[in-house]
């Protein structure tokens, strides 16, 4: 453990803190943001993100409370800055639309393999060797790639100014091919290094949730979990749970089952008082009334703006800041693309599926619970729920459970019970370049500028004024 006196006298001045300190491995940090929250008693664990101090990958081993560091592969040998790099390249922004990429490739063909191969060396053990004379970032922060990759691609393009094409589908496709290469052998290696059942994983890379699929089935592990804040964002998760294991003693480890609804709350007087306060138009719903008025509204085609409880942590909304609309529709993509969302054709919207019939749907064995996994729609269900099947008949499907948000789960079930399909669209509840809401205020200014036609909070049913 550091010291970094100027930071800990900051927090003592400026928060009157008065306790002690611990400085965390960046890597070390991710792997409990994964091993504590994931109930296993023992686990091999896999780190993989753009870089935190040296490391950009690290395998370990969680037993009995404690977490042991393997293995790290360094900077600049990095999967995370390789996909940043395309992610760059395409024309997207680095360190945030990653995903985008990942849903543009399976449009197209991994013809870009070759190429690939001059950009990366991969080793049996899924070690990486990057060619820098392609790259940039090693050199000046501001640069991903260097005038050399032109030469494996053809010319960059231009950020918002250049359409897409195959061809940068196929880059796409390609780098998501190397990537699940890369994490197949990195994943074969862990599991001859610790013989354990059970993966862990963690790190902005682990948010890759196609890779996370195909990896993990084609792996000799029998259980995974993968942290939902699996970015930075989560490692204060991890760390916190490190320090509580390490120093307080504390056995968190499968007390609790874990859920990300850890943020802020509003009651429905808070709500009331706001919507009195804007003169909003609204109802109070009952019990199964709510549910009952609301999947009439998503039966008749309508977007809802869904807005319960605590809000989410980390990348996903997954039901309660959410925008919900009928999966059955098969232009409904297109539809909140155009009247809400405003973002780019190609990127899908993920199904929620009561967790007791996800398997009739999805070609999933287990739960699903963070829209981590992207597996196949079974056959003949595809046609029935188009709006959330992607181009390559996959789904990034959450299953909700009962037990963990029980409003959510009531709501799908009751639209499954007159629609016979127990799946809603479920999008973040915000618009494209804009954080997830939060509060009544953010939901209700997102409701009103935009083309979403009821805004459920709690149990108000919000219209707008004709
Ligand atoms: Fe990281």
């Amino acid at each position: 453990m550091h010291s970094g006196a100027n930071i800990e006298n900051l927090i003592r001045t400026q928060y009157g803190y008065t306790g002690e300190f611990y400085y965390l491995e960046h890597h070390l940090s991710h792997a409990a943001s994964s091993f504590y929250p994931s109930g296993f008693d023992s686990a091999a664990i896999l780190t993989i993100d753009g870089v935190g101090e040296k490391a950009t990958t690290t395998m370990g081993v969680g037993k009995k409370g404690k977490i042991s560091i393997l293995k790290e592969l360094q900077y600049p040998h990095s999967v995370g800055l390789l996909y940043s790099a395309i992610t760059s390249f395409l024309g997207f922004k680095v360190n945030n639309d990653e995903y985008k990429v990942m849903g543009l490739a399976s449009y197209g063909k991994p013809e870009y393999q070759e190429a690939f191969g001059k950009l990366v060396a991969v080793s049996e053990s899924g070690a990486i060797i990057l060619d820098l004379s392609y790259f940039e970032f090693h050199r000046n922060g501001n640069q991903m790639f260097s005038d050399k990759m032109a030469g494996l691609f053809g010319p960059p393009r231009v950020p918002e100014m250049d359409n897409i094409e195959l061809r940068h589908a196929n880059i796409a496709a390609s780098l998501q091919l190397v990537t699940e290469k890369i994490i197949d052998k990195m994943l074969a290696n862990l599991f001859d290094m610790t013989g354990e059942e059970n993966l862990c994983m963690a790190g902005g890379v682990a948010l890759n949730s196609v890779a996370n699929w195909k990896c993990f089935k084609r792996s000799l592990f029998k259980h995974i979990f993968i942290q939902p804040a699996a970015g930075d964002g989560g490692s204060s998760i991890g760390a916190a749970l490190w320090i509580a294991h390490q120093v307080s003693n504390e056995t968190l480890n499968g007390t609790t089952p874990y859920h990300t609804m850890l943020g802020p709350a509003f009651c429905d007087d808070e709500i009331q008082g706001y919507l009195d306060n804007e003169q909003a138009d609204y109802t109070y719903l009952d019990g199964s009334d709510l549910y009952d008025t609301v999947t009439d509204l998503i039966l008749e085609n309508k977007i809802i703006g869904w807005f319960q409880g605590r809000m989410e942590f980390g990348p996903r909304a997954l039901g309660n800041r959410s925008i919900l609309a009928n999966p059955c529709h098969p232009a409904m993509k297109d539809i909140i693309n155009r009247r809400v969302k405003f973002r780019e054709d190609f990127r899908p919207f993920a199904p929620a599926v009561i967790e007791e019939e996800y398997h009739k749907y999805f070609d999933l064995e287990f739960p699903s619970p963070y829209m981590l996994f992207v597996p196949k729609v079974r056959d003949g269900m595809a046609q029935k729920i188009p709006a959330v099947t992607h181009v390559d008949n996959s789904a990034r499907v959450q299953t909700v459970s009962k037990a963990v948000n029980p409003k959510f789960h009531s709501l799908i079930k009751a639209f499954g019970k007159k629609s016979g399909i127990p799946v809603l669209i479920n999008t973040s509840f915000n618009i494209r370049g804009e954080p997830i809401v939060c509060s009544p205020k953010d939901a209700y200014k997102c409701f009103l500028y935009t083309d979403i036609d009821y805004l459920v909070m709690g149990n108000f049913l919000i219209r707008k004024e004709i």
